[in-house]
């Protein structure tokens, strides 16, 4: 069973996605345990408290320093049974003991093909600033493990977007979010069967 946790700052177009996929069985064995946001606004907040999900708004800004933050984080993790992080549109960094306790079993999406246009301060509009500034034809989406460095894990699934003549970061931005939604969730039904296949191979 993936017990997942979601964290998001922003509208969690994402997380709908997901959690639709969820509420369709295309996610086999996966359910939504917790909704985690920064930002106590967050649409990400409101989408999962409409299904009556549990949804908590936890901020480095409440905790002194960050190791009372990553126990909080890690608290609220274990009471609701989390086996499993889901990264969507989270602008901040994990403390590295989160990172670190769920080796191999958290997951980030990034609004591009990576390596490339990835790493520290690379997020939003900039992403895909670069990716034209760069002159490239095709950008893309990328599901990836997350580690200590930003954008770096091993790649789980990756989808192309076209560059069209005359994009602007926000049209390409907006074609690119598009894939992201069809990507996650297809990204999490992979290691969902995978997760399964060596389950039953035990
Ligand atoms: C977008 O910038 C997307 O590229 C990135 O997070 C933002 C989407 O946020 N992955 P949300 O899922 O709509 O909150």
């Amino acid at each position: 069973m993936l017990n997942i946790a979601v964290f998001g700052s922003g509208a969690g177009s994402n997380f709908q996605s997901i959690l639709t996929a969820v509420q369709q069985g295309g996610i086999p064995g996966a359910r939504i345990a917790l909704v985690v946001s920064n930002n106590s606004g967050a649409g990400i907040l409101g989408i999962a408290r409409a299904s009556a999900l549990p949804a908590i708004h936890l901020s480095q800004k409440q905790f002194p320093d960050e190791g009372s933050f990553a126990l909080a984080i890690r608290a609220a993790l274990d009471a609701h049974g989390v086996n499993f992080v889901v990264l969507a549109g989270y602008m901040k960094r994990v403390p590295p003991e989160i990172v670190a306790a769920y080796r191999g079993r958290m997951v980030n999406i990034h609004p591009a093909l990576l390596p490339r246009h990835g790493g520290e301060g690379m997020y939003g509009i900039r992403v895909h600033e670069a990716v034209i500034r760069a002159g490239e034809t095709v950008s893309g989406a990328t599901v990836h493990y997350v580690d200590e460095e930003y954008d770096h894990g091993a790649v789980v699934l990756q989808r192309t977007v076209p560059v069209m003549p005359g994009d602007t970061p926000a049209s390409l931005a907006a074609r690119v979010l598009e894939t992201e939604h069809a990507l996650y969730p297809e990204a999490l039904r992979k290691i969902a069967l995978e997760s399964a296949a060596r389950l039953t191979q035990t």
